[in-house]
């Protein structure tokens, strides 16, 4: 694949798959195949008219319209991949639809097999345990610092790799999300030459840091600090289509069989890709190279410090101020207001949605697509929220978001999985084995999971529970 990269013209910012979408849109074919709407005309009008016929008329599958395939990538699709791997300096980059998480499945299936071992961070997304269930392979798992005041999980140290590595054999890979969801960010060079000295393979969860690459005002990807594989959530914040991801194999010293990742993908993928949701990831990569992308990201950057030095003259308004963060990410919290009752706040009084609310705070994103003027106005309402006695109306969250408990393994999480089970009241649950991963979006991190044991610690954390899935 690298040699074809050479032959690759980019000296202007290109998007093969965008080109040959406009060019299938304007030569249509008499059409005798799926999707079987056929360019929007077999589909219900409300809807029709709601996204529009321009839409419809390019919602296609590969193969056809000489827009190439995903499975192998062929034609525009994998010129497509083509420039993504050389912009974001990797040896192999596949196009993703069902977002990263699928990325991280097929990491676990094709990198990782049954009875080895995985050492991976506890804050983990849930789709890292739904893969290891897949593959047989065990968590080893590395606590990371604690931000206490913000009951948030912070870096995951080197120190802590390094014990881990030092304590098991047959470990498979080492495996960290960086940042975390709210956008704390370890060190990656540290973590990545650890895994070098015990030559075993690190992979990266950079869901959240897909912009990184295009910027030096933000943290250095781990792609350049020796991961050999990245998963990047394009659709959160790279400005592609929802779902859509890209999986990066290192370009150097990468110690991952590629074609046996390629032929996981391929098991695991449709077999009928959108091809406007893989067009949107061309254009993304194409946009975030553009002048004017690159304009948005320091955009984003100076947005975002706009609202810290706005929220730094108010009173009981706070952010998270610690260095080792993305500074597209603000996390704010209000004194007397629960992160959830702050978010309501916003959402009925100012009309403004957040990415998400935990019992401390709520977390702000300072997208690609904000304009200056978003964040005056948020600053606005902050301002008021920071002048208003809400003591009168208290609006009590005792429910805690973000699981913060060092597990208690009982069984193997993939045979918990498949044991025999049954759904209980989640109080006679207690000193029970956990037969579930019970992880709600966001963040997606796992309360309990398959083979841990349920104890009164949990019972916070599950304050929307009736019940739960236990070992029998
Ligand atoms: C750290 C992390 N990894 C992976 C995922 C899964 O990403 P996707 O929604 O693109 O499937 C998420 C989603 O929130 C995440 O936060």
């Amino acid at each position: 694949m690298s040699e074809d990269l050479e032959g690759i013209e980019n000296k202007v910012v290109r998007a093969p798959l965008v080109e040959a979408m406009a060019t299938a849109l304007k030569n249509p074919t008499y059409q005798f195949h799926i999707p079987g709407h056929t360019k929007g005309n077999g589909v219900y009008k409300p809807f029709k008219d709601l996204v529009g016929e321009r839409l419809l008329a390019l919602d296609t599958t590969d193969e056809f319209d000489n827009l190439g395939t995903l499975n192998p990538p062929t034609g525009p699709i994998k010129e497509a991949e083509l420039l993504a791997s050389k912009a974001f300096g990797s040896q192999r980059t596949f196009f993703l639809l069902n977002g990263s998480t699928i990325g991280n499945l097929a990491l676990a299936m094709g990198t990782t097999q049954r009875g080895q071992k995985v050492i991976v961070n506890r804050n983990c997304h849930r789709s890292i345990l739904t893969g290891l269930i897949m593959s047989g392979a065990e968590p080893i798992w590395v606590l990371p610092d604690k931000i206490d005041d913000w009951s948030i999980w912070g870096r995951i140290s080197p120190d802590a790799i390094e014990k881990a590595l030092s304590e098991n054999e047959d470990v498979a890979c080492v495996w960290v999300t960086n940042p975390t969801y709210e956008g704390i960010v370890s060190d990656i060079a540290g973590i990545s030459s650890v895994c070098k000295r015990y030559n075993v393979p690190l992979f990266v969860d950079e869901a959240h840091g897909c912009l990184w690459n295009f910027s030096d005002k933000l943290p250095i990807p781990a792609l350049k600090q020796g991961a050999d594989a990245v998963v990047h959530s394009l659709h959160k914040t790279g400005g592609s289509m929802s779902q859509t991801s890209m999986l990066h194999v290192a370009r150097k010293d990468s110690r991952i069989d590629i074609e046996v990742l390629e032929r996981t993908l391929k098991l695991l993928h449709t077999t009928s890709p959108s091809l406007l949701l893989l067009t949107s990831l061309d254009a993304a990569r194409a946009h975030l190279e553009s002048e004017e992308g690159q304009e948005q990201i320091e955009k984003a950057i100076s947005n975002a410090n706009y609202l810290k030095q706005e929220i730094d003259k108010m009173d009981s308004v706070h952010y998270l101020n610690y260095e080792y963060t993305d500074p597209t990410k603000v996390f704010i919290k209000v004194d007397g207001l629960s992160g959830t009752s702050l978010e309501m706040i916003l959402e009925h009084d100012y009309n403004i949605e957040v990415e998400s609310a935990s019992d401390i705070g709520i977390l702000i994103l300072s997208n690609l697509g904000n304009d200056l003027s978003d964040f005056k106005y948020l600053v606005n309402c902050l301002k008021e929220i920071d002048k208003t006695d809400y003591t009168e109306h208290p609006i009590i969250d005792k429910k805690k978001h973000m699981p913060m408990l060092t597990p208690q393994i009982k069984m193997r999480l993939r045979d918990a999985y498949f044991a025999p089970k049954e759904l209980i009241n989640k109080y006679d649950a207690v000193g029970r084995i956990s037969a579930e991963v019970v992880a709600e979006c966001p963040p997606g991190i796992a309360i309990l999971l398959p083979g841990e044991l349920i104890t009164e610690e949990h019972l916070p954390y599950l304050k929307t529970y009736k019940e739960l899935e236990v070992i029998k």
